[in-house]
Parts: C-alpha cells; sequence; structure tokens
C-alpha cells in the first residue's frame, strides 16, 4: 500500500487526477470505476482541465460507477447519474453510452445487481477504481455489517450515512433509505484502487481502516488486502 499525505485539497486532486489520466494515457480503452462524494470533485475539476488542454483524451473510456441511490433517476439532481453527468462527463469526450451507473429504479433491483456485476465482468473488469471513504468506513455505499458483502446489493443506509449526506438535499428526510452499491468483489478485483481523503475528520477512520484490523464493521479495511492500493490523504 502506498499512503501518501499532503497538505491541502488541491494537491490531493492533482496526483489524484495525475494517477488517472497516467491510466487512461497507458491505456486509452481502460475501465474507470469512478465516485461521488465531495472528495473526488477536485479531482475530476483538474481531468476537465486537463481534458480542455488537449492532454487527456476519454473517448475510448469506459466508467462505471460504485453506486446509486434507491428510487432517484438520472433527472432527479441528487442521483449519483446526475451528479456525473454534471461534474465530470458533460465536460470531457467520453461516449455517455459507455458510462454506467447502477439503475437505483430498476423493477428489480436484485437482477439489476447481478446484471451490473456481469457487466463489469464483460468489460473485463476494472483497471483503476477511484473511491472515497465515509465517516463509518464504507466504500461505495457498503456499509458496516457483520460480513462482507460480494456482489452489487441493495442497502440500508445507517443514520450517520443519511445525515451525512444530507448536505446534498433539502433537509434530511428527503435522503433515500436504501441504495444499490457495487460489492466487494468488483471493488477487489478492479487491478488498481485509489482511495482519496480529506480533512482532519478523515483521520481517524483511515487509520482504523488501513492500520487496524480488517473486519466488516470497517468496510474500507477490506482493503488492506489489495496489491495494488494507493491512499491519498490532505489534511485540508
Ligand atoms: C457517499 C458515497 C461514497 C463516498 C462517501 C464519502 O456515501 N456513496 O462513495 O465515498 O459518500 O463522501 P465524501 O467524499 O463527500 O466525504
Amino acid at each position: 500500500m502506498k499512503f501518501i499525505t499532503v497538505d491541502t485539497y488541491e494537491k490531493l486532486s492533482r496526483q489524484a487526477a495525475n494517477i488517472i489520466s497516467a491510466q487512461v494515457i497507458i491505456k486509452p480503452d481502460c475501465v474507470l470505476g469512478l465516485a461521488t462524494g465531495s472528495s473526488p470533485l477536485g479531482t475530476y475539476k483538474q481531468l476537465i482541465d486537463w481534458y480542455n488542454k488537449g492532454d487527456i483524451d476519454f473517448s475510448s473510456v469506459t466508467s462505471v460507477n460504485l453506486d446509486e441511490y434507491v428510487g432517484l433517476d438520472g433527472s432527479s439532481n441528487q442521483s449519483y447519474r446526475y451528479f456525473m453527468n454534471k461534474n465530470f462527463f458533460e465536460h470531457i469526450n467520453i461516449d455517455i453510452n459507455n458510462t454506467f451507473v447502477p439503475n437505483g429504479c430498476a423493477d428489480d433491483l436484485v437482477t439489476e445487481g447481478l446484471n451490473y456485476d456481469r457487466h463489469i465482468e464483460e468489460l473485463g473488469g476494472i483497471d483503476l477504481q477511484l473511491l472515497g471513504i465515509g465517516l463509518d468506513g464504507h466504500i461505495g455505499f457498503n456499509e458496516p455489517d457483520r460480513y462482507f458483502v460480494k456482489s452489487t446489493h441493495v442497502v440500508d443506509l445507517h443514520e450517520s450515512t443519511i445525515k451525512a449526506n444530507s448536505r446534498f438535499f433539502a433537509n434530511e428526510d428527503e435522503v433515500p433509505k436504501q441504495a444499490i452499491t457495487m460489492g466487494m468483489v468488483s471493488i477487489m478485483q478492479a487491478k488498481k484502487i485509489l482511495l482519496i481523503a480529506s480533512g482532519k475528520a478523515k483521520y481517524d477512520i483511515l487509520k482504523k481502516a488501513f492500520y487496524g484490523p480488517i473486519t466488516p464493521e470497517i468496510p474500507a479495511s477490506i482493503l488492506q488486502l489489495h496489491p495494488d492500493i494507493t491512499v491519498i490523504y490532505s489534511e485540508n
């Protein structure tokens, strides 16, 4: 594991964008696993900037996102599909048909999960998975539990996650109570993982996740077993 600490969010974003752009340059038709939340916003901004300067070409890239709220479709501006379109995809030359986010409005969410995993497998797996980390140690929406869940599945969001994510909604009651998230197999089978976290509030959970015991009670701790993971932490 490579653990990099920097002092500012700008530096974190630049380093993360560097790793992603290196992946795209080395393998133009790569599969990027992408994440939402505040942490990757600066990274996406930096990548857009380099795209505008002509330094990166996303035309052959495929992306698969980690998760989506149950009951929100792409037209809802709190959905993760909307987040990805507005904050990244609409500003680069990725083919929108090659961008995938689990469908939180599917009639049968179990089948949706199985199909999502099968699709990732058919794509040849994820080359580089970008991750954030929740304050309770969740990755994607894999919440603390008694066991690690392997496949893409529906999860009941924990109270603390609903509270943390309510900042994106008018109020806490509007936050969906469930999400569909990639499970640990697709994440752990990614060839490379890049986890980014910023701010002092994330420090304790990072320490527990990467230097404590591997336990489903801290889902991100499973990443200690990954052979090629880089963590970038910025204090501010
Ligand atoms: C959400 C997302 C996660 C993300 C986490 C942390 O719950 N489902 O994928 O890592 O929030 O978000 P932030 O980067 O805003 O702290």
